[in-house]
């Protein structure tokens, strides 16, 4: 049984617009194939006995992962309850504590010594942690909220750069079981207020500013200006700002709420015993896009959460904890910074690079320096930054020492053939700065997941899959993923359809923030039984994955999830605008860019280059830099169907240069002409 609740699109046309990677990058054709070496294969931590295992019995093998990797203070009594779904428990009555399991017990273990952050900042300033250090940084931290009056279960918000004060303050958030909320620096004043007073957080940890291209780039004035408001209807709910002194500039002062870092977590007592917490607790927040206007809380708990960052951090990179450098080139303010930055290296005890600037500064060989510099083993990256490096020339990673390198991870988008062979050749087939070639190339492992799944759900895995360029390829074992029709019905080798997962997994969300009904409405509507996670897929004749992109309103810049209603709204929100309509176009470097088309309105003047850039700078204010549209066309009308939908599939021809498609349900068949005609001007 199923039922379309997609009122946002229509059935049929939106698996054909996915089904478009397909034609464009001519993916049928890519039948390439490189099997894992002897050596790899015989060395690697997780062999094909996972997959079967866990076919044979999916709680079970859970239940043996979630017992191995983590120290749990009380057992579980039952892996997982799935009878409210999609309501799921995982890891029923056991209780424990992420930062006990992330740092603790390492040193507990004697590991206490090894490196867990080798930081190195934008400027060149560098630090290291050690797991023993930054077990007593967390402790302090811990004692330092709590003393600000932060208690189970009350929310934090970070909006913090990439410097290790993000992670000791996640782990010090779930050691004494506040929930904390991240968000990402690229947001604006306005999109931190809105989630600062969604999840009601009573606290907010940020730092003056942080290094952008070796300029300093201010975040404490965005969360002033996002508290000065009254909030909702109460007043706001945050009694406290932590600030970080990172990059010294000036900033405003607000006595009895503002308190430095140093003065609060720095003075702090470094004991603090860590208690579990039950495995169901919420261990965090995090907003992401959908299709309308306004972001989701997606909410994680703990301990199946914890279990399954845990396992797939160790599968699909084939971790060595005690030889490997690894390094994820995420912020911690996505999925991807949360699950394989904050907490599965660590659960795992491994030892890794965290970076706080961009790729090309001071230079555009940074990163190739810092692998050199850490003899970086296993690399974490996304297709929209390899991108960049083909645009710059293999010159440049040429010039640094890449011999390290045993493993390369991609996520956040399809990665194109093309991509993933220079990934593959100029990074990881490097042998030296004087030319030298490995004989066999590092593996890809490309890596599907969502901010939904708190995991990775599709991979490879390095020594037991013969990975293909552009495929995601094969579900992880535990995981039930398929590729149905409209029907919900799993189609055959060589077809496409929806992505769906047929069976919980222990890293799903356990929910929106403080909306069940959209929970259920957004995932588990569309097909009954089945998550539905809003992209398009292919199996291909041997039966695996390829991700072909979303088939919603839901677009992917530089492997950033923005929604064409978030920015429709931003826009509209302007006084000269009437209306808006937003679409992503394919764009060679970041896999889509936005393309807006605005209808000004009838007092307004369209003064051209000056109101396009207006409108641009409205959207930074509104969303952040990172939703600034590529593109803004005014236009005299909008496509629409006679039930005033517009017809998105139609901008889209227009924004990437196609001829237009078929365009008889329109209401009024002269609007394209009309578009085409004001373009023209
Ligand atoms: C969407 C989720 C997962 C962390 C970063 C993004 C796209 C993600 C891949 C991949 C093809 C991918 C999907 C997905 N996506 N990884 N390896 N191949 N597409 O998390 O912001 O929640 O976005 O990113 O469209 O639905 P997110």
């Amino acid at each position: 049984m199923m039922r379309f609740t997609m009122s946002q699109q229509t059935p049929g046309s939106t698996t054909a617009q996915a089904l478009q990677r397909d034609a464009f990058e001519n993916l049928s054709q890519e039948n390439r194939k490189f099997a894992p070496s002897p050596e790899f294969a015989a060395n690697a931590v997780v062999t094909a006995a996972d997959y079967a295992e866990a076919d044979a019995d999916r709680p079970a093998f859970w239940a043996k992962q979630a017992r191995e990797l983590l120290s749990w203070s009380k057992d579980f009594s039952q892996a997982l309850d799935w009878s409210t779904p999609p309501f799921a428990k995982w890891f029923v009555g056991g209780e424990v504590n992420a930062a006990y399991n992330a740092l603790d017990r390492h040193v507990e273990n004697g590991h206490g010594d090894r490196v867990a952050i080798y930081f190195e900042g934008e400027p060149g300033d560098t630090r290291t942690y050690t797991y023993a250090q930054l077990t007593e940084e967390v402790k302090k931290a811990a004692n330092a909220f709590e003393s600000l009056g932060v208690a189970k279960g009350d929310r934090v918000a970070v909006y913090l750069p990439m410097i290790p004060e993000a992670v000791i303050t996640l782990l010090a958030c779930a050691r004494i079981g506040a929930i904390h909320s991240v968000v990402f620096g690229g947001f604006s004043a306005e999109a931190l207020r809105s989630r600062i007073d969604d999840a009601e957080a009573k606290l907010v940890v940020t730092a003056d500013g942080t290094y952008r291209r070796g300029k300093p780039s201010a975040l404490k004035s965005a969360v002033d200006e996002a508290l000065s408001h009254e909030g909702n209807g109460s007043g706001h709910t945050v009694q406290n700002v932590v600030v970080v002194k990172r990059n010294g500039q000036d900033v405003d002062w607000h006595d009895g709420r503002d308190h430095w870092w140093a003065d609060t977590v720095g003075t702090a007592s470094a004991e603090h015993a860590a208690v579990g917490h039950d495995s169901e607790h919420p261990l965090f927040i995090l907003y992401t896009s959908g299709t309308t206007g306004t972001p989701k809380g997606i909410l994680h708990t703990t301990g199946g959460y914890l279990t399954q960052t845990a396992y797939t951090h160790k599968a699909v990179f084939d971790l060595h904890p005690e030889t490997d450098v690894y390094w994820c080139t995420a912020d911690v303010g996505w999925i991807t910074g949360h699950s394989y930055v904050a907490y599965a290296p660590l659960i795992n005890g491994a030892t890794q690079v965290m970076y706080e600037g961009t790729p090309d500064s001071p230079h555009q060989g940074r990163w190739w320096e810092i692998v050199e510099k850490y003899k970086v083993s296993i690399l974490y990256t996304a297709p929209t930054a390899i991108r960049t490096f083909m645009k710059w020339g293999k010159e440049i990673p040429a010039k640094s020492d890449l011999s390290s390198i045993r493993v390369l991870g991609s996520v956040g988008e399809p990665i194109n053939p093309e991509a993933w062979m220079w990934y593959r050749e100029v990074i990881g087939g490097n042998a030296g700065k004087n030319g030298e070639r490995k004989e066999t190339p590092a593996p890809i492992v490309d890596t599907w997941w969502q901010t939904e799944t708190g995991a990775q759900m599709i991979a490879p895995l390095p020594g037991v899959t013969a990975t293909k360029p552009g495929s995601a390829q094969v579900p992880l074992p535990g995981i039930a993923v398929d590729v149905v029709d409209e029907a919900g019905e799993s189609v055959p080798n060589g077809s496409g359809g929806y992505l769906v997962i047929r069976e919980p997994w222990p890293a799903m969300l356990r929910g929106i923030w403080g909306d069940p009904e959209r929970f259920k409405e957004t995932y588990w509507s569309r097909f009954e039984t089945m998550y539905f996670a809003g992209d398009g897929a292919k199996k291909d004749e041997d039966g695996d994955i390829w991700l072909l992109g979303r088939v919603d309103d839901v677009m992917n810049i530089s492997g950033h999830r923005l929604s064409t209603a978030e920015i429709e709204s931003a826009l509209v929100s302007h006084p000269a605008v009437a209306e808006a309509a937003v679409v992503g176009a394919a764009d060679e470097t970041t896999g889509q860019a936005v393309v807006a088309f605005v209808i000004l309105r009838g007092d307004a003047v369209d003064t051209g280059d000056a109101i396009v850039q207006e409108l641009r700078n409205h959207v930074g204010k509104e969303i952040g830099p990172i939703a600034k549209p590529r593109t803004i066309l005014v236009v005299p009308e909008l496509p629409k169907t006679r039930s005033g939908k517009i017809m998105r599939r139609l901008l889209k021809d227009v924004a990437e240069g196609r001829e237009v498609g078929d365009a008889t349900t329109l209401a009024d068949n002269t609007v394209m002409a009309q578009i085409a005609q004001s373009l023209r001007k």
